[in-house]
Formats: structure tokens, C-alpha cells, sequence
């Protein structure tokens, strides 16, 4: 399957968020990650609506919205709207996934379902045909710059499996703590979408996306 790197500019410089973005697309990054959290389904609020309009007006990069907010339902149109590609949203933040997956079909965008650490894979198997990617969280959702837990990698390793074994083409991305040093284990788990904030952002955006999309086209 293809990788995509997609940076997480929950990290990036906010003062020189363009220059940042521009680095990271330099760099051969496919897509960007963006963060959305609301204090309550997550303790940290990072940002909304202002900042998803003014990406998509100014990047090439492909929207993934990672929606941290409880009853998703109810934004998913706005972020349609504002240029989201793919909508993914938390199994554990809706009473009705299906009709959190109908709205974001209903708008034309791609629908990601992500689960923390503590939710067992199980819990998307009635959702895993529906889903155009599974976003396994290696971190507890909330702030980036954490360790990965290695417990999650092992997640992915059960999706990969499950997925081939039902012939599906799934994209698994995995999101917290994937550094250049733990890069070929998530891959090697099955992971084709790399998220990566602090080991991106900071000083050297274009050369460290570089590195990590030279890691992954050699592992595809
Ligand atoms: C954490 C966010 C991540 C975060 C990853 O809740 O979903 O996307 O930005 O940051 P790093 O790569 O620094 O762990
Ligand atoms: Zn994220």
C-alpha cells in the first residue's frame, strides 16, 4: 500500500504557520493533520474553524481533520464545508457513529474512525467496511510531544491482520509519538499513514519531513 506522511501542525510555530506549512509541502508531506479539540473530550483546546478555512485556501495538502469533540455529528457539515478531506471523528465521542459516518458521506468526504488506546479493535469491526481509514491512536489523545505506548503498536498489527484477512484495502494511520527512530515499527505493524507533529515541526520542517518520506517510500 502507498504511505502518506501527514504533519501535525499542532505542533508547528504558530507565528510562522504558512512558512511552516510551505516547508513540510517542500518536503514531500501528502497530507496535514489538523487537531481539533474542545476541552471536554480531550482536557486541551487547540483550534477551529478560522484556522481549517484559511489552511485550505493556501495549501495543496490534503485536509486530515482529527475531530477530539464530543457529538461530532454536529460540526461535521461546517467541517466539510471548510475543506476537510477526511472527517475523522472518536467511536468513544458519538452515541451513533452511523450517523455520524452518513453525515460526512453525505457532504462527499473521505470518513476516518479513531479510537484511544483503551478501545479494543473489536469495537470498529462493525464500522471497518464503512471506513475509508482507521486512525489508531498511539498516545492518549489531548497534547502532542508524548511517548508512544507500545501496547497500541500492537493494535495496529491486529487491524493490518484483520483487514487483509477480509481482502480490504484499508488505510491505518497512526497518530502520537512516531519518531524517525520508531518509523519502521509502525510501518512494519501496518500503518501506511504516518502522523508526526514535534518530530516534524521546530527547526528543521523540510528536512525532517524529507527524512521521513524517504523512509517510507523505501518501505512501500
Ligand atoms: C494528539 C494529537 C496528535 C499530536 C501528535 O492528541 O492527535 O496529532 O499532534 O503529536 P506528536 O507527533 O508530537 O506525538
Ligand atoms: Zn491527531
Amino acid at each position: 500500500m502507498k504511505n502518506y506522511l501527514s504533519p501535525s501542525i499542532l505542533a508547528a510555530d504558530f507565528w510562522d504557520l504558512g512558512e511552516q506549512i510551505r516547508a513540510v509541502e517542500r518536503g514531500g508531506a501528502s497530507y496535514l493533520h489538523v487537531d481539533v479539540m474542545d476541552g471536554v473530550f480531550v482536557p486541551s483546546i487547540s483550534f477551529g474553524f478560522p484556522i481549517l478555512e484559511a489552511l485550505k485556501r493556501k495549501t495543496t495538502l490534503l485536509l486530515d481533520v482529527h475531530l477530539m469533540i464530543v457529538e461530532p455529528e454536529r460540526y461535521v457539515e461546517t467541517v466539510a464545508s471548510l475543506g476537510a478531506d477526511i472527517i475523522t471523528f472518536h467511536l468513544e465521542a458519538t452515541k451513533d457513529p452511523d450517523e455520524v459516518i452518513r453525515r460526512i458521506r453525505q457532504n462527499g468526504k473521505k470518513v476516518g474512525i479513531t479510537i484511544k488506546p483503551a478501545t479494543p479493535i473489536s469495537a470498529l469491526e462493525p464500522y471497518l467496511e464503512q471506513a475509508d481509514m482507521i486512525l489508531i491512536m498511539t498516545v492518549e489523545p489531548g497534547f502532542g510531544g508524548q511517548s508512544i505506548i507500545p501496547h497500541c503498536i500492537e493494535k495496529v498489527r491486529e487491524l493490518r491482520k484483520l483487514t487483509l484477512d477480509r481482502g480490504m484495502e484499508l488505510d491505518i494511520e497512526v497518530d502520537g509519538g512516531v519518531k524517525a527512530s520508531n518509523l519502521e515499527v509502525v510501518l512494519e505493524a501496518g500503518a501506511n499513514v504516518i502522523v508526526a507533529g514535534s518530530a516534524v515541526f521546530g527547526a528543521d520542517p523540510e528536512g525532517h519531513t524529507r527524512s521521513f518520506v524517504e523512509i517510507m517510500e523505501r518501505k512501500q
